[in-house]
């Protein structure tokens, strides 16, 4: 890639932006208040603004391999304390990915260095429903119910602080899990059943 061109990118953006609205970048250093709190995969086929169609100021976003949400991850935990408290956001979304790297990797017994820790969260979710995915023989669709399984346990551990727990008691917070399929460019919401699943978290994770 060059590096370069990412500045003449940048300045055909500005000026984009600056015909539309001459006082775009002034209204966008105001301040933000963005509605949903996005955390994805850092995969790069996997934008957040981009596949979801909003804007600047739209979601406030965090990234990491398999879009974990690991409760002693400080980067994660921060993100959703500021998120729920100071910005508000009335709607969290933790968007996995098909053929993510980061799960495939979490299927093979592979010694992987740094990384064996973080993924060690994600072969959890494999032990947590291994007679489920014991019981699929395809291999391909075993990775991707993986996939779908480790973004309803990040939910659940979304749900597991106190400070969602706290807001979800109080004002009212909405927690969604979705799929976003690289083979056909769709988001896909796992719809899940948040109520059930909370009689089950609450009573052992509840903090508030
Ligand atoms: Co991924």
């Amino acid at each position: 890639m060059d590096i370069k061109q990412i500045f003449k990118n940048n300045q055909k953006w500005v000026q984009d932006k600056l015909n539309l609205d001459s006082n775009y970048f002034k209204n966008l250093s105001e301040g933000q208040s963005p509605d949903i709190l996005y955390i994805g995969c850092s995969d790069s086929r996997v934008t957040a603004e981009e596949l979801m169609g909003v804007s600047p100021g739209e979601a406030f976003v965090h990234r990491n391999i398999a879009n974990m949400v690991p409760n002693t991850d400080l980067s994660v935990m921060s993100v959703i304390d500021y998120a729920v408290l100071h910005l508000k956001v009335n709607h969290i979304v933790v968007c996995g990915h098909y053929y993510c790297g980061g799960v495939k990797a979490a299927m093979q017994s592979q010694d992987l260095g740094i990384l064996n820790p973080w993924l060690r969260n994600i072969r959890d979710v494999y032990r947590t429903h291994r007679v489920e995915l014991n019981a699929i023989e395809d291999e391909e669709q075993k990775y991707r119910r993986l996939v779908e399984l480790n973004v309803q346990e990040q939910c659940i551990n979304v749900i597991k602080t106190a400070e969602v727990q706290r807001v979800y008691r109080d004002r009212g917070i909405t927690i969604h899990g979705w799929v976003f399929d690289i083979h056909s460019g769709e988001l896909v919401d796992l719809k899940i059943d948040f109520n059930k699943i909370l009689e089950n978290v609450m009573e052992i994770y509840r903090l508030d």
